[in-house]
Formats: structure tokens, C-alpha cells, sequence
């Protein structure tokens, strides 16, 4: 039994765990507590709250329900996905190295290239979906994002795991584009698991957020100092509104990938489309590894289309159900051009993105309009 004790389903836990009726009124709705200060009865006696960066009724029913999804002991908020990786990284010291996949999300490499190497903390970008991708000798951390933004690389997490333990190193696995709900990396040997809640969890596209979840009882504890001693925590509503999202996580998860599959099927067979990613097709380098490690192929799609940049930059413009904007994971499907937009950090980069590609965060909406927009704009 969780800790919510309404059994052990995923959607049950989603529904439920952290998320008991407020004791004071019966309230089924967790209740936006937004008292930044909690009465004590004497000093130090208090009943678990004391001030609200240390810690939050809404934020705990968030972690709770989180660290429950991603089968995690604990689980730590954050204002975004960005501060929560800024935790993880904090841990690190001076000449540790970090290896992080070269298909990752832009703002990640910059974070790592322009905040923590200027700090002392040396890094290398390396193929992870190639076993045998050469990493220095000494490794403090590996970086994995699966499926990878924006190319939807594969990454075998259980193998990776290994390599790098038996480096001495620990792995993190970005999880924001499958979700807890498609794919587990703690299960796999992951150490930890850091998402953008802005995205799926969220998947309204109204809250900025981010998680980190481990089982590792002495990394939670530095995560939670500094949680505490930074003070990137999100605010009650934000969590409210994350947990809002999380309880209709599997059924917009299971949406976002019959959608995705059809949208990818179409462009595949189009003949202006010249090469389709989604790990859910049998041609996909990585499609055996994500029908290993993932219950399905989430809902992000790339492609390039025959005619470059230029074709890409015009394709994007064209669609009018799939809105031309940043981000993703939400009810309503969105394209963007990676290599201006979302990544346009790691121009000139190991991570530098083909100008040629075109992402899209497949939504909600009826399939057949996603497909005749598409058609469209490919005409
Ligand atoms: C895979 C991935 N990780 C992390 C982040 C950063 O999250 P946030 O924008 O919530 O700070 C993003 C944002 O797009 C992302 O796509």
C-alpha cells in the first residue's frame, strides 16, 4: 500500500497519494496553504511547518505524490526544471567531472557550460546512445536525457547505469519527456530523476516547476539543504496547480501517444518529409531499447523536411492548429524551430541542432485536425 493507502495503481497513486481530505474540513482538494509562517507552541514545537522555503503543506502533498509516481523514497519542487537541475549540479565540487548526452536540452548545456564550468566544474558531451561512447577516466556524473530533446534519442538507461557506476559515478535521467507514467528510470538503476514539471506533469501550459527524486537517503538530504539554503521553491499555487495536472497524467499520457503515433506514421509516408524521429516507429535506431524501457513513445515528434533551414523556418509558420511557440507536453500541440528557438543556446556547440529540424509537442486535440494541419502546412 502507498502512503496515501488507496492501493498501488499508478492513477490511483496520482489521484490519491499525498492527497488525503484536509483533516480540518473534509476538503477533497489539497488546499493552497499559503501562510508563509506556522504558529509554534513552544519553540521548535510545531506541527512540522515552521517557515515556508523550508517547507509547505501543497509543496509536500506535491513531493509526496511525485516521489510516489517516479517509485522514489523522496522527492524535492522546484520553481522550474532548471532550479531543480541547479540542485543536483550544486552537489558537485570543484574538478568533478560531468558527461552529458550531446542531444540534450539547451538550456541544460548552458547551465553546465556557462554556470558550473566557470565555477570549476569540468564536463564533456558524449553520444550515450552509443555503448561504447569514450568518457574520461574520471566521471563524477553522467547526464542522461531519454527520449533526448529535440532529436528523440534513445538512451539505454540500465546500461548506462552500470557504465557508470562501475566509473564511480552517479546518473541522473531527465524523465520530463516520457513522464513516471511511461518510463521509471529509479527502477531501472538510475540514481536520480529530475523533471521540468512545466511540461507533462503540468500539461496545461500555466505553471513553470521542476522535480528531483531519488532513493538515496544521503543525496535527498544535501537536495533538501539546499532547497532550503538556495531557495528555488515553488509557490502554493504552483504546486497546487502541478498536482492538478499529475491527476490526469496516464490518460493524456496514453492521448498524447496514439496522437503522436498517428502524426508520425503520416509524416513518415509524406513525400516532402525526408526523416521522421519518434521512438515508437520500427525503424527508429533506438526502438528496441524504448519498448524495453518505456510503456509507450510519448507524444514529441521531430522531422526535417526536404528543402533545409529555409523549408523548416516557413513549415512552422504554416500550421494553425500546432501553434508556433516554446515549450511543450501540454493539451494543446505546438511546433518550434529547435535550432533558433529551444536550443538556440547551443549554437556553436557539441549540441549545436540541424537548422533542418522541426519539433512537435503533439497535444490533445481531435487526430484527424492535427493531421489535415500538418498536411497543410506540408503542401
Ligand atoms: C528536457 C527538459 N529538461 C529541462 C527543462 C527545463 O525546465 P524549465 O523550463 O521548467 O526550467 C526543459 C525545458 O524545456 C526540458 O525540455
Amino acid at each position: 500500500m502507498t502512503e496515501s493507502g488507496h492501493g498501488d495503481g499508478f492513477e490511483t497513486r496520482a489521484i490519491h497519494a499525498g492527497q488525503e481530505p484536509d483533516p480540518a474540513t473534509g476538503a477533497v482538494v489539497t488546499p493552497i496553504s499559503l501562510a508563509t509562517t506556522f504558529a509554534q507552541t513552544g519553540v521548535g514545537e510545531h506541527l512540522g511547518y515552521e517557515y515556508a522555503r523550508s517547507g509547505n503543506p501543497t509543496r509536500t502533498a506535491l513531493e509526496t505524490c511525485l516521489a510516489s509516481l517516479e517509485s522514489a523514497r523522496h522527492g524535492l519542487a522546484f520553481a522550474s526544471g532548471l532550479a531543480a537541475e541547479d540542485c543536483i549540479l550544486r552537489s558537485l565540487r570543484s574538478g568533478d567531472h560531468v558527461v552529458l548526452g550531446n542531444d540534450a536540452y539547451g538550456g541544460t548545456y548552458r547551465l553546465i557550460s556557462k554556470v558550473f564550468e566557470p565555477a570549476g566544474i569540468a564536463w564533456s558531451a558524449a553520444d550515450l546512445t552509443d555503448p561504447s561512447s569514450p568518457w574520461p577516466d574520471e566521471v563524477a556524473m553522467v547526464w542522461v536525457e531519454t527520449p533526448t530533446n529535440p532529436k528523440l534519442n534513445v538512451v539505454d538507461i540500465a546500461a548506462t547505469a552500470q557504465r557508470a557506476h562501475a566509473a564511480g559515478a552517479k546518473v541522473v535521467v531527465d524523465n520530463t519527456f516520457a513522464t513516471p507514467y511511461l518510463q521509471r528510470p529509479l527502477e531501472l538503476g538510475a540514481d536520480v530523476v529530475v523533471h521540468s514539471a512545466t511540461k507533462y506533469l503540468g500539461g496545461h501550459s500555466d505553471v513553470v516547476g521542476g522535480f528531483v527524486a531519488t532513493n538515496d537517503d544521503s543525496m535527498a538530504e544535501g537536495y533538501r539543504f539546499t532547497q532550503n539554503a538556495v531557495g528555488g521553491v515553488p509557490g502554493p499555487f504552483d504546486c497546487y496547480l502541478v498536482l492538478r495536472g499529475v491527476k490526469t497524467l496516464g490518460v493524456r499520457m496514453d492521448r498524447h501517444c496514439s496522437n503522436a503515433r498517428a502524426v508520425a506514421e503520416m509524416l513518415a509516408a509524406h513525400p516532402r518529409v525526408e526523416q521522421v524521429s519518434w521512438p515508437g516507429l520500427p525503424d527508429h535506431p533506438g526502438h528496441e531499447i524504448a519498448r524495453k524501457q518505456m510503456a509507450d513513445f510519448g507524444g514529441m515528434v521531430s522531422f526535417t523536411v526536404e528543402g533545409g533551414e529555409a523549408a523548416a523556418l516557413e513549415v512552422v509558420t504554416k500550421t494553425r492548429l500546432f501553434t508556433l511557440a516554446e515549450s511543450l507536453g501540454a493539451v494543446e500541440s505546438l511546433i518550434e524551430h529547435p535550432a533558433r528557438m529551444t536550443h538556440a543556446s547551443a549554437a556553436g556547440s557539441q549540441l549545436e541542432v540541424d537548422p533542418s529540424l522541426i519539433r512537435l509537442s503533439v497535444g490533445l486535440e481531435s487526430v484527424d485536425d492535427l493531421l489535415d494541419d500538418l498536411r497543410v502546412a506540408l503542401a
